[in-house]
């Protein structure tokens, strides 16, 4: 008899993401005049800079020629996009990371929802709440999250470590040690940030109780203040503790193109002495067979002089958007936060609305479209992520529409 894996069984309902395309497709069949503008997921919505895209057709001409087709790529990596990767996002900010302990993959959200594999099935894991939903989600399917209680919406064997106003978003050193703590910073969703000091107190403490970080650095792109550091391994003592995620996505738009990359360095061991690099490569070696060519010559050209200025520029598009949305909520007397390291705005609902109340009343009124926070964890409830990702014009559209309502 054929069995499902149990544990899979234990997630409650669909993917967040998956459940709210699902209900604005539902409201859309029923009112197909809505014109609906979306600042829900985080999807990019500017074209792949020029740059990137002639690298891409330069990539593709080359599998069309005998002397320069590729076949399988090495899995984990070609060389040229991981010693891009070492100069440009590490050297050049004093780490130094070895290409050895740089793998490609074809995203954060794969390598954040595998990287789980390497641990023993007992491990015990600390998230934020809230809490991007694939690192908990990927735990629950490797059997390591306990019940689940729909009354509090946490699962019994999982550290939650409360992120709200009153501690900055920003979480505390949890009291009961855990064997994998999750970071994410800049933060989804809050938009929250950590210093440098702050986040060399969880390097610390990590070290000190032999647990491992697992650091989500999908939008260090989005930082711009001082003092926030764009990779852990800015902090000392890093290398012994942290594995880092690393995404092309929202910094250079590869949402739909798919490329992103893991860092493990090669000094961080687990306390039974096992290579955590050793084990992700011999992974890569058995469930994969790398990012194409084409994507990761796509990756390099991020890198180049070009590429750099107009994934600049896109960024900072998107940070005018963010500052539209800032400002044009508070302005409207709405409560936020974020938007200014991130591309996230995370506001307290009105008239103490739950997150999904929100979120159908902002469909219904206002035809916008956003992120309940409670789909991120128990303490998201009464919060709201909207997004940075649209047009200017849209942005602008939604936040008059959204003054009107309050
Ligand atoms: C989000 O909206 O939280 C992100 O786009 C999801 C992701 O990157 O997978």
């Amino acid at each position: 008899m054929t069995r499902a894996n149990q544990n899979f069984l234990k997630l409650p309902g669909s993917y967040l993401f998956s459940n709210i395309a699902k209900k604005v497709a539902a409201y859309q069949s029923v009112h197909p005049e809505a014109d609906i503008i979306r600042l829900g997921i985080g999807d990019v919505t500017l074209p792949l800079a020029p740059a990137i895209v002639e690298a891409m057709h330069k990539a593709v001409s080359e599998m069309g020629v005998k002397e320069t087709f590729r076949g399988y790529a090495p899995d984990l990596g070609y060389e040229f996009l991981r010693s891009a990767i070492a100069e440009h996002d590490f050297k050049a900010r004093g780490v130094d990371i070895a290409i050895d302990e740089i793998f490609i993959s074809d995203g954060a959200k794969c390598d954040s929802g595998n990287i789980q594999e390497l641990f023993a099935a007992d491990s015990k894991i600390a998230v934020c709440d809230p809490v991007y939903p694939v690192y908990v989600d990927s735990n629950v399917m490797a059997g390591r999250t306990g019940s689940y209680d729909s009354a509090t919406g946490l699962w019994s064997d999982v550290i939650y470590m409360p992120c709200h106003a009153e501690n900055g978003f920003a979480p505390e050193l949890p009291e009961v040690v855990p064997d994998l703590i999750y970071l994410c910073f800049p933060n989804n969703p809050t938009g929250a940030t950590l210093t440098k000091e702050q986040l060399q107190k969880w390097v610390d403490y990590a070290n000190e109780h032999h647990c491992v970080i697992l650091f989500d650095a999908a939008y260090e792109a989005y930082i711009h203040e001082e003092n926030v550091p764009h990779s852990i391994y800015e902090c000392d003592g890093a290398k012994t503790c942290a594995i880092e995620l690393r995404s092309f996505s929202k910094n250079a738009g590869f949402t739909g193109t798919r490329l992103g990359f893991t860092v493990i360095p090669k000094e961080l061991h687990t306390e039974d002495g096992a290579s955590l690099n050793a084990l992700w490569a011999r992974r890569h070696g058995t469930k994969y067979n790398g990012a194409p060519y084409i994507v990761q010559r796509a990756g390099e050209a991020v890198y180049s002089a070009e590429g750099q200025a107009q994934t600049k520029e896109q960024i900072a598009y998107y940070m005018e958007n963010a500052k539209l949305i800032y400002e044009g909520l508070k302005s409207a007397g709405y409560t936020v936060s974020g938007g200014v390291n991130a591309p996230y705005i995370w506001l307290k609902t009105p008239d103490h609305m739950t997150s999904w109340e929100f979120f159908d009343y902002l469909l219904e009124t206002a035809h916008i479209v956003g992120t309940p926070g409670s789909g991120f964890g128990p303490s998201g409830e009464g919060y709201f992520r909207l997004t940075a990702f649209n047009t200017h014009e849209l942005t602008q559209e939604a936040i008059e529409r959204m003054k009107t309502i309050k």
